[in-house]
């Protein structure tokens, strides 16, 4: 639908965003702050989370149903807020759909591009680090070895549930990063959308068993951004002060019921801006 309002023209169809389960929130609340006018369909496929530890097919399949399902929902751009999707499915979609498609990478540029004498930590889904996808863009940085990828199984299935308490992954986290006591960590790429939610635990963790300065990166502000300037681009902007702007509906493959107030508990979670080393948290 395009209304006319002198010269400008505006675009009130919805964005869809998706993700395999909750995680996608963690963009969305990026979204929400910078296209304001905007109003979201979001997609988790919860019924089918987690997606890390799935074959490339099966990925790509579910990815194409999800995207499928918010098309037909009238969508007039689509993101795809899960780093497995984009590693799986991203060029398929993009080939596939009319729609502008954008999408959420791991941030290993901004971590690799600041200085420093310590190692870069990857932690993303298991096939995120395997996909050819994010290992191309890895070779693009300037010095790839400087960066650990680390599939971190486990963390997404307790996102799923609602936990995202600050002591409740320390058992995952010791199991993950265990190897790497005492390193000095300039950077740590939050490269899962769902794990900006468990920011606070996994920079505790960080702060207790690494050096160096462990600064949190992830890809959902960068996304909003490029979204918005696609928005703008394609002509696609929703009309300025309409009482639509900012709504978000839920769909989901799970459960509704249970899955919908974990998603609005999720999306209305502050987003996490941690201090400087030097203050202990
Ligand atoms: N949130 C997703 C990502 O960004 C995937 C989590 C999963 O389903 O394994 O990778």
């Amino acid at each position: 639908m395009t209304l006319k309002k002198g010269k400008t023209e505006y675009d009130n169809r919805p964005i869809g965003v998706f993700d395999s389960g909750f995680g996608g929130a963690s963009f969305l609340r990026n979204a929400l702050r910078l296209l304001p006018n905007e109003r979201f369909i979001y997609y988790g496929d919860n019924a089918n989370a987690p997606y890390g530890d799935r074959t490339e097919e099966e990925i790509l399949r579910l990815a194409e149903n999800a995207a499928d399902y918010l098309v037909h929902k009238g969508v007039k751009a689509l993101v795809v807020a899960c780093n497995t999707a984009t590693s799986a499915a991203i060029n398929a979609l993009r080939e596939k759909l009319e729609v502008p498609v954008v999408s959420v990478e791991p941030a290993i540029k901004p971590a690799c591009e600041r200085e420093g004498d310590g190692r870069v930590l990857m932690l993303a889904t298991a096939a995120t680090t395997k996909l050819s996808r994010y290992r191309a863009l890895k070779m693009r940085m300037p010095d790839p070895e400087r960066v650990i990828d680390v599939g971190c199984s486990g963390i997404v299935e307790r996102v799923e549930k609602g936990v995202i308490e600050k002591d409740a992954f320390d058992d995952i986290l010791w199991a993950k990063l265990g190897p790497y006591e005492g390193m000095r960590i300039d950077g740590i790429v939050l490269g899962c959308t769902h794990f900006p939610f468990i920011a606070p635990a996994i920079r505790r963790y960080a702060l207790n068993h690494f050096t160096g300065e462990c600064r949190l990166y992830d890809g959902n502000e960068g996304t909003a951004k490029q979204l918005r300037r696609v928005i703008k681009a394609r002509g696609l902007e929703a009309e300025p002060g309409s009482a639509e702007g900012g709504r978000v509906t839920f769909f989901t493959s799970g459960d509704e019921a249970s899955c919908e107030p974990i998603f609005r508990m999720l999306l209305s979670i502050p987003i996490y801006r941690p201090r400087a080393r030097k203050e202990k948290e």
